[in-house]
């Protein structure tokens, strides 16, 4: 099958993998030339588990291309995937749909013999159809159907999901297109279910799915905020509702807040769809604004725990919007960090990953650590920011000595309470005691 992909990011990239590793001819497609060059000399561009490996592999084997013209892609695609960023508009804060609207305007005019477009960025209800009508108004003649593709991979686990998704949802108005989008997904037969329902339908269950993770999480971080007051401990109260087949055991950690590319934006987009067809998404509402206050809170909780301190020096370990990526969109960790910068404090920070984009947001404005053990040296309180599981074996015994004050904020929970006492720190964490 020769399948394209318009947009070659986060979502474009894996899946591009991930298709050409069931020997598909794969062409992925973007404007952003630098990205494009790197990928043909054979340099990742975004960092996920296992990607590097499988992206060279791909690539000698012929079957993965890159390329920054849209003809050059389409002209010979049975499937064309757009993939391309829907981030929040500048002064709407809906889903901003230039770049689909874009994408579906240039396709049109290079689709040959039937297609499929297939969207698997996240888009309101009701784009399938106006995507599909640009192709027909730019290419009356244009033999194809839009699919909507919806795309539930997790950064940190994308090749993971690609290959084990939970399911695959697909809205199809038509059974030549279902037969296509069953062909491409034909390796997963017997092991993954797909659900074909209508184009209305696969959009809201991506945006219904994201508002729901984010509703979790709020509402864990809500108990933790009460556990804090009642003497409860989140971890233990977290396992316990956990144990419910009903509720389910993940996104019950309790945090800063949740961040990252799609739940801040795919709520507000929720929300104000609602509005647009005159229902209030209330739970949705609250959420957003809940979270937003908590990045804040976080850094309050950090600067009251170095108030008495002459210009104190904060470290931060973390700066990923979670662990196994190295993309700070919307992350909790840079909110927090924006919101000490405002107070005029001096910020350390190191991360796995992520200190390239980071540069990218804060210029000169924080120091970037080489080591974790830099960020230690002459601080006055380390914050715990993302949940990098090598922080958790740090040699903090060894680093305490290099700090001004013993103090550690782990938002995360990542630490062990009892040792961190043990070793002398002033330690706090979320939702307990
Ligand atoms: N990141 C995730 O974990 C995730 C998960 C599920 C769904 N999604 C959705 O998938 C979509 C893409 O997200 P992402 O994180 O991969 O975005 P991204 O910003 O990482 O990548 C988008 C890419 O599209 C390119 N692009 C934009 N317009 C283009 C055009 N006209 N032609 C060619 N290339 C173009 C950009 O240069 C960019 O490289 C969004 O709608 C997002 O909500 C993301």
């Amino acid at each position: 099958m020769k399948i394209a992909i318009i947009g070659t990011g986060y979502v474009g990239l894996p899946s591009g993998i991930g298709f050409a590793s069931f020997d598909n001819d794969v062409i992925c497609i973007d404007k952003d030339e630098a990205k494009i060059n790197a990928l043909k000399a054979n340099q990742i561009t975004l960092y996920e588990e296992g990607l590097e490996e499988l992206f060279l592999k791909t690539v000698q084997s012929g079957k993965l291309h890159f390329t920054t013209s849209v003809k050059e892609g389409v002209q010979n695609a049975d499937i064309v995937i757009l993939a391309v960023g829907t981030p929040p508009h500048p002064k709407t804060k809906e889903a901003d749909l230039q770049y689909i609207y874009a994408a579906a305007e240039e396709l049109a005019h290079y689709l040959s013999g039937y297609t499929v477009v297939a969207n698997k960025s996240t888009v309101p209800v009701g784009t399938g159809n106006a995507v599909e009508q640009i192709i027909r108004q730019t290419n009356p003649n244009a033999d194809f159907d839009v699919v909507s593709l919806p795309e539930f991979l997790r950064e940190g686990y994308a090749l993971h999901d690609f290959f084990n998704p939970d399911r695959i949802i697909a809205g199809c108005n038509t059974e030549r297109a279902e037969n296509l989008i069953k062909e491409l997904y034909a390796p997963f037969n017997g092991k993954t279910q797909m659900l074909f329902v209508t184009r209305q339908s696969s959009e809201t269950i991506k945006y219904a799915s994201n508002a729901f993770l984010a509703m979790k999480i709020h509402y864990i971080n809500e108990i933790a905020d009460f556990c804090e007051k009642s003497g409860a401990n989140i971890d233990e109260v977290s396992k316990g509702m956990g144990l419910d087949k009903r509720i389910g055991d993940k996104f019950l950690n309790a945090g800063p807040g949740f961040g990252g590319s799609c739940f801040p934006k795919d709520t507000m987009a929720m929300a104000l769809m609602g509005d647009k067809y005159g229902v209030n998404l209330s739970l949705i509402k609250q959420t957003i604004e809940g979270n937003r206050a908590r990045k804040a809170d976080m850094a309050e909780r950090i600067l009251s725990m170095v108030q008495n301190i002459q210009a104190p020096v904060i470290g931060v370990l973390g700066l990923a919007f979670k662990n196994g990526t190295d993309d700070v969109r919307e992350s909790p960790a840079m909110e927090i960090i924006s919101h000490l910068i405002s107070k005029n404090v001096r910020i350390k920070a190191f991360d796995y990953q992520a200190m390239p984009n980071a540069q990218k947001v804060f210029g000169q404005q924080i120091e970037f650590a080489k080591t974790p053990e830099d960020v230690f040296k002459g601080s006055d309180i380390v914050a715990v920011l993302t949940e990098w599981p090598a922080f958790k074996t740090l040699d903090f015994a060894r680093f305490a000595p290099l700090m001004k004050h013993q103090k550690i904020a782990d938002f995360r929970n990542l630490l062990n309470a009892a040792d961190m006492k043990k070793l002398g720190f002033e330690y706090i964490r979320i939702g307990s005691f």
